[in-house]
């Protein structure tokens, strides 16, 4: 191996090595293994890049070093391995000059774009630990997170057949939440999302995209109205032939956001909201990485469209009350209420009186009121904000004494609700702009949603109010993480969230402590959305009851599903451990 650059050491003399073998030295800060083998010296750092091991220990043979520990094997002579899992060893190159070893520790890769090459392969062969690294050294090597959720989101749109499902979700969560977080857990939160695409993808076949039409003569709203029609006939194909030729003609992301989400609203609570939501997810990835990724993001949705469960189809919202056909009746009337209520926009001021009749259990009332609402001028983004807050009540005065699953009926009205609130802000309510009128259908779909769920509040549990007492912020934070390492905590995190903020603790230190436990725990697909919707919410709400609100709901759902076996975690903390130089193998 030729030594090329001057940054070159003596190791050793040529005898020791020889007389052993093998020899660890120290030289400038790295800790090398020199072997003589056949007529030549080679040289390796002398900790695994798997798990840091020593392979000073390991087993040389027909030119393969073997570590001791989990087998992974290496190239002697460059480095690198046959065992993904591992990553290549760093090689030095040697020389040998009057019988002393000398070795070259110039830097010979350039470090990121060898971590942007691990993190593919820990994406292509699901390997967390490998993506937890990369993730590590990426962020450290000051490389914007943007690019690896990048990487991320790619793949997962790229390489699996089915399109978006919860591993895209769950990455643009934990996105999402990384201006909530503590600098020091955002690599953790961009892992999880990463590992829940690599795990998500799985084992898939790739998807092949669909070309756009011929010639861009076609105008957006012939393509808007075929693509409805296309997922009315749950035909995927002609879908996403409409999405990537309306894309490629110039179609910008709010004229796209009133396509999809006009789609996804032709039906009630389209596959218990997830349809909807994934849509959402998909335009704040878009936000994320530029519209040029938007042909293979928007089009990685048309499978979830084309397959989705109608709730028409469902008895729950057949019968006893045919809630369908009191949505419909209210749908016909939606463009003349709009109109009225453009004349009265600054009447409205009823949000309270509003959230106790989407909480009662008079459907009729509900429609009605919404009805009421938007005649009265309330604007749509504003009405589906009410509407939302009154499904995290749903989840602030969940029972315990409910089904542990029912958790989830809960959740999924509450993410729905947010993302139609997200959706009519994307698309905006422009003067002389209806665009966003179908979008509207989402707003009375989360309402009958939360009417559905008012079994999961009989009886209610009590919401914590101010109760005067002074509060120690920090110590109650520490309680907190003390408090989830226990399970069914429910009712005492809600308190101990009330106490905290009524007490004038910080809210930005709560959010961080919720994100940072969340992310302790394993992954469990609907607390990430819980989290990450509460925390959007509460953003909107800062520093009202309503907000604290939002939060106590968001510390109940976290506490139901804590403590996990945290085995993720673990394996995070291991890359993290590897990238801080520990040695692991040692008590
Ligand atoms: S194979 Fe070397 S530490 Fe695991």
């Amino acid at each position: 191996m030729a030594v090329q650059t001057q940054h070159v050491v003596r190791a050793a003399s040529l005898a020791d090595v020889r007389k052993t073998g093998c020899l660890s030295v120290h030289l400038d800060g790295h800790t090398v293994v020199l072997f003589a083998y056949g007529d030549q010296v080679y040289a390796v750092d002398n900790r695994c890049p798997h798990m840091g091991f020593p392979l000073d220990r390991g087993t040389v043979r027909d030119g393969i070093l073997v570590c001791h520990w989990h087998h992974a094997r290496f190239d002697l002579a460059s480095g690198g391995t046959f065992d993904q899992w591992a990553d290549d060893v760093r090689a030095f190159p040697t020389e040998i000059r009057d019988d002393e070893v000398w070795v070259d520790l110039t830097p010979r890769v350039d470090p990121i774009e060898h971590q942007c090459k691990r993190l593919q392969d820990g994406l292509e062969r699901n390997i967390s630990l490998v993506n937890a690294k990369a993730v590590i050294s990426l962020l450290e090597g000051g490389v914007d997170p943007a690019e690896p959720f990048r990487m991320g989101l790619e793949f997962g749109t790229r390489y699996r057949r089915e399109g978006w499902g919860q591993g895209l979700t769950i990455h643009t969560c934990m996105m999402n939440l990384l201006p909530y977080l503590a600098p020091e857990d955002r690599p953790r939160a961009l892992y999880h999302g990463l590992s829940a695409v690599a795990n998500n993808s799985d084992g898939a076949p790739p998807r092949f995209l669909i070309h756009p039409l011929p010639t861009e003569t076609t105008d957006l709203a012939t393509l808007k109205r075929w693509f409805r029609h296309f997922v009315e006939v749950r035909d995927a194909e002609g879908a996403e032939r409409c999405i990537v030729s309306a894309v490629r003609a110039g179609a910008d992301g709010r004229e796209m956001a009133d396509m999809l989400f006009a789609a996804a609203t032709d039906h009630r609570y389209l596959t218990i909201g997830h349809v909807l939501d994934f849509t959402n997810k998909a335009f704040e990835a878009l936000d994320v990485v530029g519209w040029e990724q938007a042909e293979l993001v928007l089009t990685s949705l048309v499978n979830a469209y084309a397959g989705a469960d109608r709730m028409e189809e469902s008895s729950q919202w057949r019968t006893p009350i045919d809630l369908v056909e009191l949505l419909e009746a209210a749908f016909e009337e939606l463009p003349a209420i709009v109109q009225a209520g453009k004349n009265r926009r600054e009447a409205w001021s009823d949000d309270g009186r509003l959230v106790g009749v989407l909480l009662s259990d008079d459907p009729k009332a509900i429609v009605d009121a919404l009805v009421d609402a938007l005649s009265r001028g309330c604007p749509a983004e504003r009405l589906a904000g009410i509407v939302t807050y009154a499904a995290a009540l749903r989840i602030a005065q969940f029972h315990t004494s409910n089904e542990f699953g029912d958790w989830d009926t809960a959740l999924h009205t509450f993410t729905f609700a947010n993302a139609v609130q997200q959706g009519l802000k994307r698309i905006g309510t422009p003067v002389g702009d209806d665009a966003y009128i179908p979008l509207l259908r989402g707003v009375f779909d989360a309402a009958m949603s939360v009417y559905l769920d008012r079994f999961l509040n009989i009886p209610a549990a009590r919401i914590p109010q101010p109760n005067g007492k002074a509060a120690n912020p920090p110590e109650l934070l520490n309680e907190l993480q003390a408090m989830l390492d226990r399970q069914q905590q429910v009712n005492e995190a809600g308190a101990l969230v009330a106490q905290y903020l009524y007490g004038g603790g910080e809210p930005e230190q709560l959010l961080a402590m919720l994100g940072r436990l969340l992310l302790r725990e394993d992954r469990d697909f609907h607390t990430i959305q819980t989290i990450e919707a509460a925390f959007r919410q509460y953003s909107q709400r800062r520093g009202t009851p309503e907000g604290t609100n939002v939060l106590i709901a968001a510390a109940r759902y976290l506490a139901a599903h804590a403590p996990t076996m945290r085995a993720q975690g673990q394996t995070f903390t291991i890359a993290q451990r590897l990238q801080r130089g520990e040695r692991l193998f040692e008590e």
